[in-house]
């Protein structure tokens, strides 16, 4: 069965990629490579020894989704397409809006026009509100999102569940991932953000190879064991087999289901630093600075629902996530780019 996958060439869609081609799935890609390089895919492909039949192009290009279709029997649509950073998304919205929202309708106003109806959505936990009680379920509070990144996620959450009511032979799955970090063991792809990382992990690996001069934790005095912030960090590899299991689930089932991909244990920002300094030798020089706007203290999953319906299981360990993390850094230095300005 072939997959088409949206925003293919970037960090979750390219580990994804591998891991269907490993898989035994034939892998379409569309991406317009606005936050990635196509040199994500041809490593991918040396990786596996199998192709990846490529387009260039924009998910709202409906002509062009049509093209893709008629060339290609797919079976089942995995749409990482979209844009995911917080902080631009409060200076861009309406950009934000347009790209995220009407890339997911125009995607599925083509794939109702062409009848194949399986879909795969990337959300996030970003979508549970700040007050549930931890670990967080599926079934737990959505909304109050804090800025309009996370209100596209919550949107598109809303118009896949109510297409599926209103059409009984759709089969949605909605992804809630919480903190993908790391990389594929090979060190050959992984996380290449552009401009000054927003995220912790790939921070921390730029200050490790000396391209930041040191990490700012923000905050360490919330209401958590060392005071500093708890997040659910998954290993980007087991999220990419989650993605594989998904398609298994959404091909035999009819109708939206949601399930949190993450593994139930938090680690506090401290905990990220002393286990990365300790596994990689290597040191992250931080100070202490005030919160940022909009975190929490604490945030992870219960991954139960996924682990009984998909048959998924994280397996990689923080100590896993921040080897494999450092192993791409310190290969690649400045990501997938040859030029040393970033
Ligand atoms: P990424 O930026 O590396 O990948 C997204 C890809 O989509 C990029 O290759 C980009 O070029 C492409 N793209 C964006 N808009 C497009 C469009 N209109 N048409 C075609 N291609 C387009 O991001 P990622 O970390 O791999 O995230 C993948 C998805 O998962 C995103 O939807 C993101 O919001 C979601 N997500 C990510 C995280 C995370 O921490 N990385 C957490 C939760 C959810
Ligand atoms: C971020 C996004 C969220 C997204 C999630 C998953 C923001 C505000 N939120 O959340 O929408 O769904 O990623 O990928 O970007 N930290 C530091 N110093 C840093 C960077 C982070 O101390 O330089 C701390 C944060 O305060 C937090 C933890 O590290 O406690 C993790 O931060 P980050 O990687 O940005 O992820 P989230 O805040 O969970």
């Amino acid at each position: 069965m072939n997959i088409l996958v949206t925003g293919g060439a970037g960090y979750i869609g390219s580990h994804t990629c591998l891991e269907l081609l490993e898989s035994g799935y034939g892998v379409v890609v569309i991406d317009n490579l606005c936050n990635s390089n196509p040199k994500s895919l041809e490593r991918v492909e040396a990786l596996t020894g199998k192709k990846i039949t490529f387009y260039e192009g924009d998910v709202r290009d409906e002509a062009l989704l049509q093209r893709i279709f008629a060339e290609n029997q797919i079976g089942c649509c995995i749409h990482f397409a979209g844009l995911k950073a917080v902080g631009e998304s409060v200076a861009q919205p309406w950009r934000y809006y347009d790209n995220n929202l009407n890339s997911t309708l125009v995607l599925t106003k083509v794939m109702q026009q062409v009848g194949m109806k399986n879909l795969i959505f990337s959300s996030s936990a970003t979508v549970y509100s700040a007050d549930n009680e931890m670990p967080l379920s599926e079934t737990a509070k959505t909304g109050n999102c804090t800025n309009p990144y996370g209100w596209t996620k919550y949107m598109t959450e809303q118009i896949l569940s109510g297409m599926c009511t209103a059409e009984k032979d759709w089969s949605v799955c909605l992804l809630r991932y919480f903190n993908p970090i790391g990389a594929h063991k090979s060190g050959l792809i992984g996380e290449d953000p552009r401009g000054i990382p927003n995220n912790l992990m790939p921070y921390i690996t730029q200050v490790a190879i000396g391209r930041r001069e040191q990490l700012s934790v923000y905050g360490n005095d919330y209401d958590t064991p060392d005071g500093t912030g708890v997040r659910d960090y998954i290993h980007v590899v087991d999220l990419a087999k989650g993605h594989v299991a998904a398609v298994k689930y959404t091909t035999q089932h009819t109708g939206c289901e949601v399930f949190n991909l993450g593994t139930g244990v938090g680690y506090s920002v401290l905990d990220m630093v002393n286990t990365f300094q300790e596994i990689n030798n290597v040191a992250v020089p931080y100070q202490i600075v005030d919160r940022r706007p909009g975190d929490i203290a604490t945030c992870y999953a219960n991954p139960a629902k996924s682990a009984a319906l998909l048959g998924w299981k994280t397996q990689e360990t923080l100590a896993d996530m921040c080897r494999d993390a450092w192993n791409w850094q310190s290969k690649n230095p400045h990501g997938y780019s040859e030029d040393s300005q970033s």
